[in-house]
């Protein structure tokens, strides 16, 4: 038996992100988020357009976006309720967020230097995607009080760094679902996978290399 409901989020469950990009005065910034998707080398994310993440992502075009796996789950817990931005926007204010300029000491994560980015990678998170940015949307650009609150971002994947214990095997350039346990934000608790595959997937049945973008061997 179905009902209506007007839940007030509708964070049915995504995996968390720990964005990395640099402030003005050269030192990085950590943030969670996990309003995100991949398709090919790309990945959108959307992200409140007072969040200190947004400035950088605008006025640097680069991130790095850190995957963190149920191992870390402490670490990204300590960072949430904080901003890198100062003084702290209002909406974060009445939530009870505190300005914090040192993500990296109050998570306990460590900075590795980036290849292709200024931004530096996480260590501790098995997967670190070095970023560019190549589009910025609007989201609910056709409501009047909506309007302007979040900005959605195309980056492009130039780098991808990867714990080598997820990998396949004797095959580099593929990653073993069943070693990768994401970290997954559902209605604003933390959650892991299931370690067991559930189904067979017909889906698998196409090669993965079926699907490689052009962008990911340097191909223009
Ligand atoms: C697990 C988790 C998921 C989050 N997901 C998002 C998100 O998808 N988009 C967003 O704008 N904020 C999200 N947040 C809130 C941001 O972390 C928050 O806006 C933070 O202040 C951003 O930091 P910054 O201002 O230093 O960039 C999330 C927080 C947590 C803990």
């Amino acid at each position: 038996m179905h009902v209506t409901s007007k839940p007030a989020i509708l964070y049915f469950g995504t995996p968390v992100v720990v964005v990395s990009t640099i402030n003005e005065d050269g030192s990085a910034n950590l943030a969670p988020m996990s309003s995100v998707f991949w398709l090919g080398w790309r990945c959108v994310l959307g992200l409140d357009a007072s969040s200190k993440t947004t400035q950088n992502l605008l006025r640097t075009g680069e991130c790095v976006l850190n995957l963190p796996s149920e191992e870390n789950v402490a670490a990204v817990d300590r960072l949430a309720m904080t901003t890198g931005s100062n003084p702290v926007p209002q909406l974060k204010a009445a939530r009870g967020y505190r300005f914090e300029p040192g993500k990296f000491g109050l998570s306990g994560f460590s900075a590795a230097p980036s290849e292709t980015v200024a931004p530096p990678r996480v260590l501790e998170c098995p997967v670190q995607l070095e970023a560019t940015l190549a589009a910025t949307h609007g989201l609910a650009e056709d409501h009047g009080v909506l309007r302007g609150l979040v900005k959605i971002f195309e980056v492009r994947i130039q780098r991808v760094h990867v714990d080598e214990a997820l990998l396949v095997p004797g095959q580099p350039n593929r990653i073993d679902p069943g070693r990768w346990r994401p970290l997954i934000m559902s209605f604003q608790k933390f959650y892991g996978l299931k370690a067991e595959e559930l189904h067979g997937s017909r889906l698998s049945s196409v090669p993965e290399e079926a699907y490689r973008s052009p962008e990911s061997i340097g191909a223009k």
